[in-house]
């Protein structure tokens, strides 16, 4: 919706150089109309919903003020609907991966898929440094915009050369994480988008100027990295997993011992339309069912980065 002020906006800029001294008072006072970021408040409470589409028919279940969805398999219905509710939608997309059941998937060129991720059927990881790359993921933006998003969860960005199989057999590195987020941030800010990190707290003090949030996964299993968002001073939605859909008080204390800039969700990993919150309230959202047709075209039965020989 901001795009064609934006793009207007851009061509005063353009005409305006051109023509001269009298202009320039005018172009900065324009130039603060640039969009207003998105931005949450921390203390908002939050549910996300990556497997199935939600069905907004039997209302808001459970009544928060954020869902974070799936960009593509969210109808625009659902985002008006929610929209028209007061709620916020941040719009989740793999910025790091291809997963060859998306539209656009045809677009990712071999040269700039790297490892399969071993657990992910139909996922590789993406050299995020190639400008064809980014052209798909500018266009996923702008999608995100025209679907009417609040703000982009673009995953899998911890795509350093530690953490993935060996920086996603492509030799990504930290430095490479960190310049990919920022142009993220900065894409989808063009939008008056917000953007959260989602994990990489490695990256978390080289983007924070730029994101409005973060979300993270299992910060309180994996002991310590809770810690990483002190002086973060932004919301973060942090999510815990569970095998099945029960949650036991000691796993409950754990994931919600965090300070007032936490919303913790508690989720299966499959992040269906269920959820428990820290008071022990459990909804289920209810969903329309999607097939994802998963692996099918690239990296079938989740093979590991060696036996592509990607890495040693
Ligand atoms: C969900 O399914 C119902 C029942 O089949 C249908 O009427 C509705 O349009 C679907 N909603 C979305 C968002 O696809």
């Amino acid at each position: 919706m901001y795009a064609p002020i934006y793009r207007a906006l851009l061509s005063t800029a353009i005409f305006g150089s051109a023509i001269g001294a009298a202009v320039p008072a005018v172009l900065s006072e324009r130039d603060t109309q640039v969009p207003t970021v998105w931005a949450p408040e921390v203390g908002s409470t939050y549910q996300i919903i990556l497997t199935n589409s939600m069905n907004l028919e039997s209302g808001l279940v459970p009544n928060v003020d954020i869902y974070d969805l799936d960009l593509y398999d969210t109808d625009i219905s659902v985002i008006g609907g929610l929209h028209a509710a007061g709620k916020k939608v941040v719009c989740y997309f793999s910025a790091g991966t291809s997963e060859d059941w998306r539209a656009d998937w045809a677009e990712f060129k071999e040269k700039d898929k790297g490892a399969c991720l071993p657990q992910w059927a139909g996922e590789r990881w993406l050299n995020t440094r190639s400008a064809d790359v980014w052209n798909t993921m500018a266009k996923r933006i702008a999608f995100a915009n025209e679907k009417g998003c609040d703000a982009i969860d673009p995953d899998n960005m911890e795509i350093d050369g530690y953490s993935n199989e060996n920086g996603g057999g492509l030799g990504l590195t930290t430095r490479d994480a960190a310049t990919y987020a920022r142009k993220l941030a900065a894409e989808a800010a063009k939008y008056g988008m917000g953007m959260g990190l989602k994990n990489a707290q490695e990256i978390l003090g080289s983007v924070r100027d730029v994101v409005q949030f973060a979300v993270n996964e299992e910060c309180a299993a994996n002991e310590g990295d809770c810690q990483s968002y002190q002086g973060f001073g932004k919301p973060v939605y942090h999510i815990e997993y569970v095998n099945s859909r029960s949650v036991s008080s000691n796993k409950l204390r754990q994931a919600c011992n965090m300070d007032s800039t936490f919303t913790t969700v508690i989720k299966t990993l499959n992040l269906d339309g269920w959820v428990t919150f820290c008071d022990g309230k459990s909804y289920t959202t209810p969903t329309n069912y999607s097939a994802p047709n998963k692996g099918r075209k690239d990296c079938l039965n989740s093979k590991s980065a060696r036996s592509l020989g990607l890495v040693n």
